[in-house]
């Protein structure tokens, strides 16, 4: 009979890149709950990540400043996890932003455009790389996951840039869950439609209940909005054992906005 009080994580070591705010913080605190045994947050919001971290509790969650756009910064952070924690089973790469102007195709901004790719693209699979490197090498059939979107499945009319962006992580974890399976390493990806975080409170210069009611309007699935802790739940899936034979997928939690 199933143990339903089993925690999911229970021993585990994991890194949430991003995890000082948002859909990041959230899973940090998920991941806390389901015994793991310490979480990194990788964030360039020092307060705010340390914060996290200590609210978390010191004993199983800890912060470390590293930018994603910087290789170097990557490997540091996971050389580190492994020299003080010993292993590294899940790494959660979710760092991503919107851009400021709307970069339709008629007027992108190439700077804007470089600086998105850096941090959704390369940042992404620098966190990607290096995980999947000491998995390898420790022999752990580790979980890999990192936060596409619905705009990874769609054209958009505003936000070219971040569409793209999205489409690529597609391509990643589909194209290293093919190198790494052989490792017993699995790489998936989340899907959420919109929901309130900082990142779009703060592209849309508005309120919480003011982003969740716009983006309401936009799901078939009525009476609950989209919270960062929904999608925490999904990648704490893919992280955990009961996702053992799923690879190269893309969990989409959008409440039916994309139902065909
Ligand atoms: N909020 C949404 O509606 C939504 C929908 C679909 C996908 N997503 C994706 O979810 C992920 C998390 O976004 P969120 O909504 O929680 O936003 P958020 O802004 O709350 O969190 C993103 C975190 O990434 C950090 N960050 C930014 N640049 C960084 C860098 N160079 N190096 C390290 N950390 C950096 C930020 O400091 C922040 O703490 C992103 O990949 C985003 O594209 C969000």
């Amino acid at each position: 009979m199933a143990d339903l009080t089993k925690k999911k994580l229970a021993g585990k070591v994991a890194i949430i890149s991003g995890g000082a705010s948002g859909i990041g913080e959230a899973t940090a605190r998920l991941f806390a709950d389901h015994g793991a045994r310490m979480i990194v947050i990788a964030d360039i919001q020092d307060q705010l990540g340390q914060q996290v971290a200590t609210s978390i509790g010191c004993h199983n969650c800890t912060y470390m400043q590293c930018d994603v756009t910087d290789e170097d910064q990557v490997k540091a952070l996971v050389q580190s996890t492994i020299q003080s924690y010993g292993q590294l089973d899940i790494m959660f790469s979710n760092v991503g932003i919107l851009s400021k102007a709307d970069q339709t195709i008629l007027d992108l901004d190439f700077p804007q455009f470089d600086r998105l790719m850096a941090i959704n693209i390369r940042g992404m699979v620098a966190c990607v790389k290096h995980a999947a490197r000491v998995m390898v090498e420790g022999r752990v059939r580790g979980s890999i996951v990192c936060t596409a979107s619905v705009a990874a499945s769609h054209g958009v009319r505003r936000r070219t840039d971040y569409c793209m962006s999205k489409h690529a992580v597609l391509g990643l974890i589909r194209s290293a869950s093919k190198k790494l399976g052989v490792h017993g390493i699995r790489v998936n990806c989340v899907s959420p439609n919109g929901l309130a975080t900082p990142m779009t409170c703060h592209a849309h210069e508005k309120s919480v209940e003011e982003v969740e009611e716009l983006y309401e309007a936009r799901r078939v699935l009525k009476g609950a909005a989209l919270r960062a802790a929904h999608v925490a739940d999904a990648v704490l899936f893919l992280a955990s054992d009961e996702s053992e034979l799923i690879t190269g997928h893309d969990l989409v939690v959008d409440g039916g906005f994309q139902a065909k």
